[in-house]
């Protein structure tokens, strides 16, 4: 993405902030997993969309005085030793080119410029991102700054400017878009190639890992989420990780994915028949789940909320059908076939941020994306089928992002019977 957009994040963000304030906003850091092996480094999302840098340590400040913003970033301070073991570290030049900030400075002058900003009575209010919950605050940085700031120079206020960059993030523009687009086009290939290998025999982390390969072979370098490949009763766990159960003859398969690009995600669920044919009961079943994915995306549109939806349209019509089928009496018995809700905001996290502070609930507006997921799980059949598309809310509707993977019981069947890859 070309740093324009990084540029108009952190303008619309700036012109939120008091006169005579600071924003200070943390890449992260290494987490250590195991004696000196670390975690693979995953960037604080709220500092990407502000900076598009994805490295480890990275400071962002901005100053806003008589009305006059500017923008400084800290990489880290160049180290032979740091590139000899680990490779390239950000320069200058790179930091500026991608970011759009002029001021480029290393994190070794950092402590000086904070006790510069905060020393004179120049600034009252400083902003933090304190989205950690309590427990995790010990080793956030912007705690840590917090306490620091507040023990030194305790004329300064502080305000939390989480929600502000939550509710920016929520709206996507044309250039997040894309990049959602293209995470999407890839997981449709990753699915094509689940289907040509999908055969009774093989072990679900068999096609965990053809997932994986094609989404590489495709240019996205990392997955959303871990993906859930789960057989017959295993898709009957909400969040099934194991992967590890061979695949039987005339059982569904359920795939939860994504593929991210850029760092923007995906999130698709597709439940495929092990043989390449359904059953008259998988059919059944598998027919009344793609209907509510059907109703749901018909209507989600602005105005509406997740919550809505889920209430008014799906859990009645899974109630109708699961009384139908004699498997509960009342509707309120629907949550032991359906637990969970039926979409959630994505972006650059999966589960992307943008829930109503008050009330909790995703309203649809234009420009956020969101899933459509309904699911029947039926340990009694050992079954689980989940359908799974990503929507774009527009001005009278919304776009179905991922209509172009296949979920129609035929379609299905015959790209199975067409593309088996051996
Ligand atoms: N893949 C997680 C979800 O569908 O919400
Ligand atoms: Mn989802
Ligand atoms: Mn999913």
């Amino acid at each position: 993405m070309n740093k324009e957009v990084f540029m108009k994040n952190r303008k619309k963000f700036a012109e939120t902030m008091t006169d005579n304030s600071v924003a200070i906003l943390f890449a992260g850091n290494d987490i250590n997993k195991s004696e000196d092996e670390n975690y693979r480094f995953w960037i604080n999302n709220n500092f990407f969309y502000m900076t598009g840098i994805d490295e480890h340590g990275i400071i962002l400040a901005v100053t806003k005085k008589n009305n006059q913003v500017k923008e400084y970033l800290f990489i880290n301070d160049y180290s032979e030793q740091y590139q000899l073991w680990n490779g390239r570290q950000m320069t200058d030049v790179i930091a500026k080119e991608i970011s759009g900030i002029e001021e480029v400075k290393y994190l070794s002058g950092y402590e000086r410029f904070i006790a510069n900003l905060f020393t004179a009575p120049l600034y009252d209010t400083l902003y933090l991102d304190l989205s950690k919950t309590f427990e995790m605050s010990a080793i956030d940085p912007a705690f840590k700054l917090m306490n620091k700031v507040r023990e030194r120079y305790p004329y300064i206020q502080f305000k939390n400017c989480y929600q502000q960059i939550c509710s920016q993030r929520y709206i996507k523009c044309d250039e997040e878009i894309e990049e959602i687009k293209k995470a999407i086009s890839i997981t449709k290939g990753g699915l094509e190639r689940i289907m040509s290998n999908l055969k009774p025999g093989v072990n679900e982390y068999e096609m965990d890992a053809e997932f994986d390969y094609a989404i590489h072979k495709q240019g996205s370098t990392e997955k959303a989420f871990e993906t859930i490949a789960a057989m017959g009763k295993n898709a009957c766990t909400m969040h099934y990780g194991f992967n590890d159960t061979v695949i039987e003859d005339n059982k569904l398969v359920l795939f939860d994915l994504g593929a991210k690009h850029h760092h923007y995600c995906s999130d698709i669920s597709r439940t495929f028949p092990a043989n390449g044919k359904f059953t008259e009961q998988q059919k059944q079943i598998y027919n009344i789940v793609l209907e509510a994915n059907k109703r749901g995306i018909a209507q989600a549109k602005p105005g509406m909320t997740n919550r809505q939806v889920d209430n008014e349209i799906i859990v009645p019509y899974f109630a109708q059908e699961l009384k139908k089928m004699g498997l509960i009496k009342e509707d309120s018995e629907v949550r032991k076939y359906y637990p969970h809700s039926v979409s959630h905001p994505m972006g650059l996290d999966c589960h992307d941020v943008g829930r109503d502070p008050e009330t909790g609930a995703c309203p649809f507006v234009v420009g956020s994306i969101h899933t459509i997921e309904p699911g029947l799980y039926i340990p009694e059949y050992e079954i689980g089928v989940r359908i799974e598309d990503d929507i774009l809310i527009t001005e009278d509707g919304c776009i179905n992002l991922s209509k172009d993977i296949i979920k129609e019981v035929d379609d299905i069947e015959k790209f199975m019977a067409e593309h088996k890859a051996n």
